[in-house]
């Protein structure tokens, strides 16, 4: 069965990205990971990706005059390569809606928190603050609304009394490796279904 061609859009140290190219190692998984894109030269994750046979790129934004300039680079970037889908992961830059337009319902995101709960930044703090009693986080699709794409996968984790948001980040984090795969895999896998038909 053919493969979905994944890019994953990385800024920073890249453990969801690596969770998803251990899960993409095994041979019946329905995607190949065929390039990380940082928007960050000193990504952690470049190098991982790099020492893992697979393309890593840097699309500096600084180096754009406009927002939608820099998505014309990424784009033409993930386009060359054949990509399907689009994993962003920890990808710290808001796509304008034409971006996602052109990648819709084949774009995901993972975000650290329960959705539709704590949408954009800070969300062990806020969850925290309020003496949440539950977090976690959630895979979904990304559309125009920031955060509020239909939700694929979620997962849950308890706060305990003695959390920080550091512990309580760790936790979730765990959380995030595990269901990132997953929810990829089905999207993967219903992409294949419709392109075989
Ligand atoms: C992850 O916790 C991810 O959920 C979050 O950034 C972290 C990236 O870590 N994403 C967002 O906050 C998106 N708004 P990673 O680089 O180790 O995967």
């Amino acid at each position: 069965m053919k493969k979905a061609r994944v890019g994953i859009l990385i800024s920073g140290r890249g453990s969801n990205m690596m969770a998803l190219v251990e899960a993409a190692r095994a041979p019946d998984y329905p995607a190949d990971i065929v390039c990380v894109v940082s928007n960050r030269a000193d990504a952690a994750g470049l190098d991982f990706a790099r020492a893992n046979g697979i393309e890593a790129c840097f699309i500096n934004h600084k180096a754009y005059a406009s927002r939608e300039d820099f998505e014309t680079a990424l784009d033409n970037c993930l386009r060359s390569r054949r990509v399907e889908i689009i994993a962003l992961a920890g990808f710290m830059r808001v796509l304008t809606a034409r971006f996602i337009a052109g990648w819709e319902g084949r774009m995901l995101n993972i975000h650290p928190s329960l959705l539709p709960a704590y949408k954009g930044l800070h969300t062990h703090e806020r969850a925290l603050a309020d003496g949440a009693k539950t977090h976690g986080c959630t895979v979904h699709h990304v559309t125009a609304d920031l955060d509020a794409g239909p939700v694929i996968l979620r997962a849950e984790v308890p706060v305990l009394t003695d959390d920080t948001p550091d512990t309580l980040a760790a936790r979730v984090l765990k959380e995030e490796h595990r269901i990132y795969p997953r929810a990829l895999a089905t999207i993967a896998g219903s992409l294949q279904a419709n392109t075989s038909t």
